[in-house]
């Protein structure tokens, strides 16, 4: 969803996927990054490694089946030991922005119950303060509502058009995408407060205090960020 280099997502992804051992239920990341710590575990498992995946899309399901990664739905699982997810942006104390994909409710679901949480990113995700827009997933009727909340909070959304069909962006959880500009982020806390207390929003992509670390690939190896 994303540039940056992907030999340098790989390197990111195969390092996190290394962590897994066995017996771990893993959460399984959306985008390009996560995708290589996918392939990497489905590498492992037919080298032996057992391990159960959960998905946070329909993209991280049908990737995890085709490597032949065991699956276990979202719903019938109470704990996850390790999740591996990709960002929009990270920022120096580790808050991200996600849902370029308009992933982010399953991923803040599964990332939030993991008992740790790591971050994959290329160089090109890293900056010190937080000030790309956040993706805000809301209920279709809710839209013009929440619209005016978003720009009661000073940001200016847009609503995420499909790029190869006419209209809007339809998550699969059956929900609109408004995509919220508020410029620069020094405290994204109180703003992610705010957007989670709008009624209509169904989750947004504010990840604050969440992550535990963030692997980043460089062209000479990763460089692991932890909290
Ligand atoms: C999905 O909605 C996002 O949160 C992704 O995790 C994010 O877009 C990262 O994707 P890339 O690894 O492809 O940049």
């Amino acid at each position: 969803t994303s540039g940056g280099s992907d030999a340098a997502k790989r390197r990111a992804g195969e390092h996190a996927a290394d962590l897994v051992t066995d017996g771990d239920v893993v959460g399984l990341g959306t985008g390009s990054t996560a995708a290589h710590a996918i392939r990497a575990l489905g590498r492992a498992v037919d080298a032996g490694l057992d391990v159960q995946g959960v998905a946070t899309s329909y993209a991280s399901r049908d990737l995890a089946r085709e490597v032949g990664l065991p699956l276990v739905e979202l719903g019938a699982v109470s704990r996850i030991d390790l999740a591996i997810d990709g960002a929009d942006q990270v920022s120096d104390d580790l808050a991200l922005i996600k849902g370029g994909g308009a992933a982010h409710a399953r991923e803040k679901v599964v990332d939030a119950a993991a008992a740790r949480f790591v971050v994959v990113a290329d160089p090109s995700k890293e900056t010190a303060t937080l000030d790309r827009s956040v993706p805000v997933e809301v209920l279709p009727d809710a839209r013009a509502t929440v619209r005016r909340a978003v720009r009661d909070l000073d940001g200016e959304p847009t609503l995420r058009a499909a790029e190869r069909k006419d209209g809007p962006v339809v998550t699969d959880n059956g929900n609109l995408v408004l995509d919220c500009d508020f410029g620069a982020l020094p405290d994204p806390g109180s703003l992610a407060t705010a957007l989670a207390t709008t009624p209509g929003v169904v989750a947004h992509g504010l990840f604050v205090d969440l992550a535990d670390e963030v692997h980043v690939g460089h062209a000479d190896g990763v460089r692991v960020r932890a909290r």
